[in-house]
């Protein structure tokens, strides 16, 4: 089967378990290995970031790349992440050894050179996706994923033949990488690149717009939100330039990791259980009120949260709605860190309603699982949403979500089936549709029956990848560059 040897380059600023800050990083955590599954021979590339210092590299196989513009040089050494997943590490110390986030650094701001520090990242990806007469492995495609790696379409366009093809996944396009003009000279591109049909972004440059015209399709992770950035204010700007690619993309919706997320086989959880076993989930309850010190009351609902803080997860709708939402009567976990004034916000909730509000301020994976676990009702009121991981996490684990319509929201969750949507961006919809979801739980047949149909919804990755195959072969025939699965 010609197209499934495929040689497919994941360039990626994330991927789980090793460096995730969101969804990208469980993206990157999982797709590959779906195309791995399918016969593609993809490979993953990542900064040498010091979390990663403890895999297995193959010195041998080092590529050196020269220093250009303001870009260091830097060496592409071949690596294996866990799970054996074949991958390359860019190594370049000025850039990436240090102690910090991907994107921030240790007290919460950009780092200052993220300019160099991506550029450099699409410059190795864009290095993978040519022949270099050396008889290394190169890529027929490279598969870009948001700003941090869509300026190796740049680098690529303006790149002799034969060179990989590019599709760039958008995962939030409220993130744009947008620098300083004089940056430019930095990236060692071409001066023509720095124009309005390029990457020029009102006086300034733009990452992710480079990624947007240059790549030969886009795809963003859920029909809806494909649709939904075409116009403002989900464009954030970039509508016209992503309205004149319209023929470029499509929407294919992420799939979850059904090994990391399965109750049945959780090593995070108090007690494993499926949909056949649903009664132990209250087990899951009990363990995860007495962690976070609330009250063992079994007549109250209790309401999770797991998210960043941010303006586009509306989590402000959830804090103007509290004491409706807790006067219904509920109790509610939330796990998330972000901007000061949310975390502020909750914590002041929590202070106010001792043994009904627990707040846990920080990043932890393994207290994910137990709120996806514990909790009877997920929250993920998201003002916009790409497609969003926790609904489909909860929907597995028969935590039914309440959710605005929005993206991959819209896509991914049934209402009255398999959860509940609303509409508008008010406390007031968010309540009426809490509202509802109380009234199903307190109707325990009811209840299970939109569980069992929430946990028998298949979000696995295999459809998805195959759709990603797709595309692949389409933009790697020399006479299209249309997209394979349309919105
Ligand atoms: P986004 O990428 O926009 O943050 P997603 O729903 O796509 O949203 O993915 C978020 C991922 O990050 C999920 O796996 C979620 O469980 C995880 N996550 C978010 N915040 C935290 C946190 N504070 N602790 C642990 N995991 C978190
Ligand atoms: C982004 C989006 C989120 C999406 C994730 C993975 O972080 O905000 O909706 O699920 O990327 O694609």
């Amino acid at each position: 089967m010609a197209e499934a040897a495929l040689r497919v380059l994941f360039a990626t600023s994330e991927c789980a378990p090793l460096v995730k800050t969101g969804g990208l990083g469980d993206v990157a955590g999982a797709l590959p290995r779906a195309l791995a599954r399918l016969g593609y021979d993809v490979r993953v590339l990542l900064p040498a970031y010091p979390a990663l210092d403890g895999l297995g590299r193959e010195e041998a196989g080092a590529i050196e790349l020269a220093p250009a513009g303001g870009l260091p040089g830097a060496r592409i050494v071949p690596a294996r992440l866990p799970g054996d997943l074949a991958a390359y590490l860019v190594e370049c110390p000025p850039l990436y050894a240090r102690a910090g986030g991907p994107y921030l650094d240790p007290d919460g701001r950009d780092w200052p050179d993220n300019a160099l520090r991506f550029a450099q990242l699409a410059r190795a990806a864009a290095w993978l996706g040519r022949e270099r007469g050396d008889g290394g492995w190169s890529a027929q495609v490279v598969h870009a994923n948001d700003w941090q790696t869509a300026l190796a379409a740049a680098y690529l366009a303006f790149s002799p033949a034969p060179r990989a093809a590019v599709l760039l996944t958008v995962h939030n396009l409220a993130f744009q990488g947008i620098f300083p003009a004089e940056c430019f000279d930095a990236l060692a591109l071409p001066r023509e690149a720095f124009s309005i049909s390029g990457m020029e972004y009102h006086g300034r440059i733009s990452f992710l717009k480079a990624g947007l015209v240059y790549a030969d399709a886009i795809n963003t992770v859920s029909p809806t939100y494909a649709q939904e950035i075409q116009r403002a204010p989900l464009g954030f700007g970039l509508e016209g330039v992503i309205a004149a690619r319209r023929d470029a993309l499509c929407g294919i919706l992420n799939g979850i990791d059904t090994e990391l997320w399965n109750p049945a086989t959780d090593p995070f959880i108090a007690r494993r259980y499926d949909a056949d076993t649903l009664a132990a989930k209250a087990e899951n309850r009990a363990a995860l009120r007495a962690e976070l010190g609330l009250a063992d009351d079994a007549g109250v609902p209790l309401l999770g949260i797991v998210s960043r803080f941010t303006e586009q997860k509306g989590l402000d709708l959830v804090l103007a709605a509290a004491e409706r939402l807790l006067d219904a009567p509920a109790q509610l976990a939330v796990l998330g860190s972000g901007e000061p004034a949310l975390e502020d916000g909750f914590r002041r909730l929590a202070a106010a309603h001792p043994g009904r509000v627990a707040v846990v301020v920080g990043f932890d994976e393994a207290l994910a699982h137990r709120i996806e676990a514990g909790a009877d009702i997920f929250l993920m009121p998201s003002r916009f949403e790409p497609c969003g991981m926790n609904q489909m996490y909860s929907q597995r684990y028969g935590t039914l979500p309440v959710v605005r319509a929005t993206g991959g929201l819209a896509d991914t969750v049934e209402d009255g089936v398999t959860g509940f949507v609303f509409r508008e961006p008010h406390a007031e919809a968010l309540a009426a549709a809490l509202a509802r979801a109380i009234d199903a739980w307190r109707d325990p047949a009811r209840w299970r029956r939109m569980q069992r149909a929430a946990m028998a919804r298949d979000f696995g990755w295999t459809q998805s990848a195959r759709r990603y195959g797709a595309l692949y072969a389409q933009i790697t025939r020399p006479i299209s560059s249309g997209c394979a699965s349309s919105a």
